[in-house]
């Protein structure tokens, strides 16, 4: 899309909205969410449910002592929890009540469109089918439509801190299945597993005709979403955040439109920035960036997308502006087609020249 072909911002909506109802319209915001693990969203009084129905035993006594341990220092210290809140799901509807739990909260702060992570290595290797895990989440996307206006669609990641034979093997699980998700992702540990470290089974993807993504740029250096780009070949980074530190990264991004998801809420639980306040989320707008804004894993988080805005904004003195674009960003990033991300921005428009 050409830049003039492109929506752009009416700077009639900034004159007519007054600053103080920028939370009210935040949250009305028709939006797209492009970064959130689906057993991110699972929270403490559901995992305490679940391990109660398939006689799963966890290490906590209660869901306030859970909670209490979602004390995060770094990616590591809450992976190492996320890891042992997803031992509870055993069954094709564990996998269905995780997603339409998620399904809901997301309809409520007005996403009505979402590409869910999933992590099934996570599952697999607790001897859960592949078969178990993709139906049920696909049967609560299918619903989503009908019951609740959200398009909703899969993204399947490899873990980074395993082998990439063990990705390709996940792969080979994952094909009879092909129908039920739309890309692959590469998600976990990111340190220390470069993307270059999945070529192989990246490149494999890319015939199979996979939308491609990939987590680089969150705690890594730029050199990490460099590779994304140029050896994974994604069309969309995770997180990205610390492209910032490299000016001639931010113009390729730039200039290629590559889409960043950034997640303000995890980056401040993970300490990747000191407050939101010094988030770099405007930056990245006013250098151009089709960046979005993402829960990344509500249930651990602290929020859901629309406290991901709301909690931003107030932070760091972002508008009404900021706002629109994000959203048109949101629908611009996503992997619908053309006019479905017209039809979108379309009621974006209309949300703001009515608000
Ligand atoms: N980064 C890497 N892996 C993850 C994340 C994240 O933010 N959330 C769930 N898995
Ligand atoms: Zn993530």
């Amino acid at each position: 899309m050409t830049d003039s072909s492109r929506p752009h911002f009416d700077p009639t909506f900034a004159q007519r909205i007054p600053a103080g109802r920028l939370p009210e319209l935040l949250r009305a915001m028709p939006k797209a969410e492009l970064h959130m693990h689906i057993e991110g969203s699972l929270e403490p009084e559901l995992i305490f449910a679940l391990a109660q129905r398939n006689g799963v035993s966890i290490p906590y006594a209660s869901v306030e002592d859970l909670r209490k341990a979602y004390a995060f220092t770094n990616l590591q210290s809450f992976l190492d929890i996320y890891y042992a809140g997803a031992s509870v799901l055993l069954k094709e509807q564990d996998f269905y009540d995780m997603a339409w739990a998620y399904l809901e909260r997301a309809a409520a702060d007005h996403v009505v469109h979402t590409e869910m992570f999933f992590d099934p290595q996570t599952h697999t290797a607790r001897g859960v089918s592949m078969e178990t895990v993709v139906t049920g989440l696909h049967r609560a996307c299918v619903d989503a439509l009908p019951k609740l206006g959200v398009s909703a669609s899969l993204i399947l990641c490899f873990l980074r801190h395993l082998s990439e034979e063990e990705a390709f093997e996940t792969l080979e699980q994952a094909l009879p299945y092909r129908d039920k998700f739309i890309g692959v992702g590469l998600d976990s540990s990111e340190v220390g597993h470069p993307p270059e470290k999945f070529a192989r089974v990246f490149a494999r993807c890319r015939e199979l005709g996979f939308h491609l993504v990939a987590h680089a740029g969150e705690e890594g250096p730029p050199a990490y979403v460099w590779s994304a780009l140029d050896v994974l070949k994604v069309e969309r980074v995770d997180h990205g955040v610390q492209s910032a530190k490299d000016p001639a990264l931010m113009k390729r991004l730039a200039q290629d439109r590559i889409p960043l998801t950034v997640c303000p809420l995890s980056n401040l639980k993970l300490c990747v920035f000191p407050d939101l306040a010094q988030h770099n989320l405007g930056a990245l707008l006013d250098a151009g960036l089709v960046a979005t804004v993402n829960s990344d894993d509500p249930a651990y988080f602290g929020g859901y997308m629309n406290q991901n805005f709301t909690q931003t904004f107030a932070a760091t003195g972002l508008g009404v502006q900021q706002a629109w674009q994000l959203a048109a960003n949101s629908f611009e990033g996503s992997f619908i087609d053309a006019a479905a991300k017209r039809a979108y921005v379309d009621r974006l428009n209309a949300v703001f020249a009515t608000f």
